[in-house]
Parts: C-alpha cells; sequence; structure tokens
C-alpha cells in the first residue's frame, strides 16, 4: 500500500516535472486519447441530455448566439472543444461544470457524446446578420479565410478546423472578438495573424457573409424537425430564438454598435 502512494506521489511529481498539469497539455492528451476510442452513438445519446438543457435537444442553440449550436459540427472540432473547456484552456465558465469527469465521464464519453452530435441535422434558420455589406465580406473570407476554414466554412476535420456555415451570427461574432482579442486562450495562432488588422466594419461584414453560407442541404434538419431522442422534453414556442436572453459578455470597444 505504502509502495503504490509512493509511486502515485513519484508519477505525480514527475507529472508536474514534466509540464502535464498545463491546461493545454492535459486538453491535448484526452483529446488524443477520444480521437483513439470507437464511439458509442447510443450512449453519446445519454450523455447529450446534461447538453441539451442549454444546447437544445436539437443541439442548435439559441438564434441570439447566446449558445451555439453544436449539431453537425465535425467530431474532433467537438472532442478538441470540451477538452480545452474541461482543461480550463478554453474560458467558458456557464458551461464547464457540466464537463467534470462525474457529469460528463471519461474520454469516451467525450467521443460518444461527439459522436452523437456530429449526426445531428443542422437548423435551417440560424441567426444572421443584418445583410448590408456582404459583398465586402465574401471578398474577404475569400482572403482571409477559405486557406483553413475551406471555400464554404465547412472546415477541416483532420485539423480539427471548426465548420462555421449555418453557425449563430451573433456567436460567430463573439468567439471572432475573443479570438482576436487573444481572450480565447485555445485560439490559432495563425488565425489571430491573419485577422489582427481587421476592422469594425470588415469583423461585422465578413461574419454576416459566414452566417449566410448555407450548409448543403442534406447536413440540413426539414423545417420543425424536433429530435425524437426527447420526445418528453418540454420546449417552449420559440425555444430556438433565445430572444431576451443573452449572455454576451463582450466588452465595450471595437464591436459595440456605434
Ligand atoms: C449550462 C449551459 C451549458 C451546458 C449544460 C452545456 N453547454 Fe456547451 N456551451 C455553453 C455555452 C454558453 C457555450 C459558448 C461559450 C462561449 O461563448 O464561449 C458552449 C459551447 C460549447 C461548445 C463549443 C462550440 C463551438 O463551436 O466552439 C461545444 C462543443 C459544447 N458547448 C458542447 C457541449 C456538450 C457536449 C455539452 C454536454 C456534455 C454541453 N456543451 C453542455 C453552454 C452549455
Ligand atoms: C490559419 C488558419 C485559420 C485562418 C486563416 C482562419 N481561421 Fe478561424 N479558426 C481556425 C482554427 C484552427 C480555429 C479553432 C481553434 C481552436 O479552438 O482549436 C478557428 C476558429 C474560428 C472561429 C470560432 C468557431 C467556433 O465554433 O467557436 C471563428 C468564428 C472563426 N475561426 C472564423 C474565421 C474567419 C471568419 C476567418 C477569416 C477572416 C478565419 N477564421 C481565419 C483557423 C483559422
Amino acid at each position: 500500500m505504502r509502495k503504490c502512494i509512493l509511486a502515485a506521489l513519484v508519477l505525480g511529481l514527475t507529472a508536474v516535472g514534466q509540464g502535464i498539469a498545463e491546461p493545454s497539455d492535459a486538453a491535448l492528451h484526452e483529446y488524443e486519447q477520444a480521437l483513439e476510442l470507437t464511439p458509442d452513438i447510443d450512449n453519446g445519446r445519454k450523455v447529450y441530455r446534461i447538453c441539451a438543457v442549454c444546447h437544445t435537444p436539437e443541439g442548435w442553440g439559441l438564434e441570439s448566439g447566446a449558445y451555439p449550436q453544436v449539431a453537425g459540427q465535425l467530431s474532433t472540432v467537438l472532442i478538441k472543444q470540451l477538452a480545452d473547456i474541461r482543461a480550463r484552456n478554453r474560458d467558458n465558465p456557464t458551461m464547464r461544470p457540466f464537463t467534470s469527469p462525474r457529469l460528463l465521464g471519461s474520454a469516451q464519453e467525450i467521443a460518444d457524446v461527439a459522436a452523437y452530435i456530429e449526426q445531428l441535422p443542422m437548423t435551417p434558420r440560424n441567426g444572421i446578420g443584418p445583410g448590408l455589406d456582404l459583398e465586402t465580406g465574401k471578398r474577404l473570407y475569400k482572403d482571409n479565410c477559405t486557406e483553413c476554414h475551406g471555400e464554404n466554412g465547412e472546415g477541416d476535420l483532420d485539423d480539427h478546423i471548426p465548420a462555421i456555415y449555418g453557425q449563430h451570427y451573433r456567436y460567430l461574432l463573439r468567439q471572432f472578438e475573443w479570438i482576436r482579442m487573444e481572450r480565447r486562450r485555445n485560439a490559432d495562432k495563425k488565425m489571430v495573424r491573419q485577422i489582427h488588422a481587421f476592422t469594425y466594419r470588415d469583423i461585422h461584414a465578413v461574419l454576416d457573409y459566414v452566417s449566410r453560407i448555407r450548409p448543403p442541404e442534406e447536413k440540413l434538419a426539414a423545417q420543425g424537425w424536433r429530435n425524437p431522442d426527447f420526445p418528453k422534453f418540454t420546449r417552449p414556442l420559440n425555444m430556438h430564438s433565445g430572444a431576451g436572453y443573452s449572455i454576451d459578455q463582450r466588452p465595450g470597444g471595437p464591436n459595440r454598435p456605434r
């Protein structure tokens, strides 16, 4: 027994010595672990019950952008974000308690819930921008984003680059701004450099354009679709609009409406 404790202590110490305690290392470790596992979608459906409270049973989040749409997102992206949030490599105080091992489980449950979410059809009615400057938005997108997020915002499975098409405009705005201000710690360094000089007008134009890129028809839910895995979930009539509710905590500054 004593030997075990000693061994655990020594292991613990070397782990710290090697920097495994760093949030980014812990997240990377869990990401790699989850990728190795074979996902169980049925278990993922069960795990998703705790997520449905905020992300809605459909996985569509809210048009207000308070909760992002997760449905249809690439599995590698979902796994990486979950591992990052759990390890505090991406701040998300609202959601983090729900990613504890007690509630969410291990790397296996992360793989399972990611596989479940990835196959959910996406909302045909995401929150979009005002549509004032779409030509500029399109040009900015082609010049600055396609290289990583793809021609149509479809992302990249192998490089865990998020699909951004069909995402709620106000969620896109919040994340973009946090990435640009280096407030989102797991941000891609190259993206931060790429968007460094974007003006208030550029940011709104490019994300308005992105919010309007329609995902391929086969990824979209039919009008009025409700997730049959959650027959008993009480859905208010305007559930996905998110009207009157916002966790938008963007600081004052360049992207506050003038
Ligand atoms: C209490 C509400 C809440 C619960 C429960 C919750 N989330 Fe979240 N989730 C959020 C919020 C809020 C954000 C966006 C935070 C931000 O703006 O940075 C988010 C973001 C995410 C993201 C990042 C999306 C992206 O595009 O970057 C993923 C993935 C995610 N949640 C998956 C899950 C899963 C899977 C569960 C269940 C295990 C879950 N969430 C439970 C509130 C919640
Ligand atoms: C060099 C590659 C690269 C370029 C260029 C790039 N991005 Fe990204 N972007 C990424 C990666 C990688 C992430 C995810 C980082 C992470 O959390 O691991 C990301 C994340 C995002 C997010 C957050 C998505 C979410 O679901 O939370 C948005 C929004 C975004 N990018 C928009 C853009 C736009 C718009 C452009 C062009 C103006 C752009 N990006 C250019 C690589 C890039």
